[in-house]
């Protein structure tokens, strides 16, 4: 079975689930945003990977854009953020915030796995602004990871995405 592996990523934690799903998939790994001509058709199936940013699914254009050529293709898509990954309808809430018509109607398989936000790779607005964003939360835990930075990247957390891609393709 032939599929790649396209994602983007700012601060890496997304890049490094891709190369991880690329490696353990055998299949060609795509930056998105760096590739100078993307060739979807010649795939059997495709894994979007991507963060959010201000609420925003950093891939969702690239996929609306290319909306006709994923007919016919098994789709998934990792979404890479600092949600806890028990907060499945936030998850799908963003989603459908994401997508123009209904992201069902995508038959896009999604799945989750929590990245990474370290504050002392952030720009110095970029900072300020979560600082900001820290002292409005009210919720301690959420507040202690705007404060703090944290770290869920965890190659296990592909392992039911990989399995998926796998059983599909029997
Ligand atoms: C400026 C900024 C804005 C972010 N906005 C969101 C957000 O709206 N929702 C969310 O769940 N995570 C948000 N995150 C967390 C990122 O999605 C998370 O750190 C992700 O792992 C970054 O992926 P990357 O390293 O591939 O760029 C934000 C992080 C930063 C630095």
């Amino acid at each position: 079975m032939n599929g790649a592996v396209l994602y983007r990523s700012k601060y890496g934690s997304t890049g490094q689930y891709a190369k991880w799903l690329s490696e353990a998939l055998q299949v060609s790994l795509i930056n998105v945003k760096e590739a100078r001509s993307i060739d979807l058709t010649q795939h059997d199936y495709l894994v979007f990977c991507s963060p959010v940013y201000y609420g925003k699914l950093l891939i969702s254009g690239f996929i609306k854009k290319n909306r006709s050529l994923l007919k016919g293709k098994r789709v998934y898509l990792l979404v890479v953020s600092g949600m806890d990954e028990k907060a499945k309808d936030d998850i799908q809430n963003m989603l459908n915030a994401n997508f123009d018509q209904k992201f069902s109607d995508y038959h896009i398989k999604w799945f989750y796995s929590g990245g990474r936000m370290e504050l002392e790779k952030l720009g110095f607005f970029t900072k300020f602004l979560i600082k900001k964003l820290a002292k409005m939360v009210k919720d301690e835990k959420e507040k202690a990871k705007l404060q703090n930075g944290y770290d869920y990247i965890d190659r296990k957390k592909l392992n039911a995405l990989i399995e998926q891609i796998r059983e599909d393709g029997k």
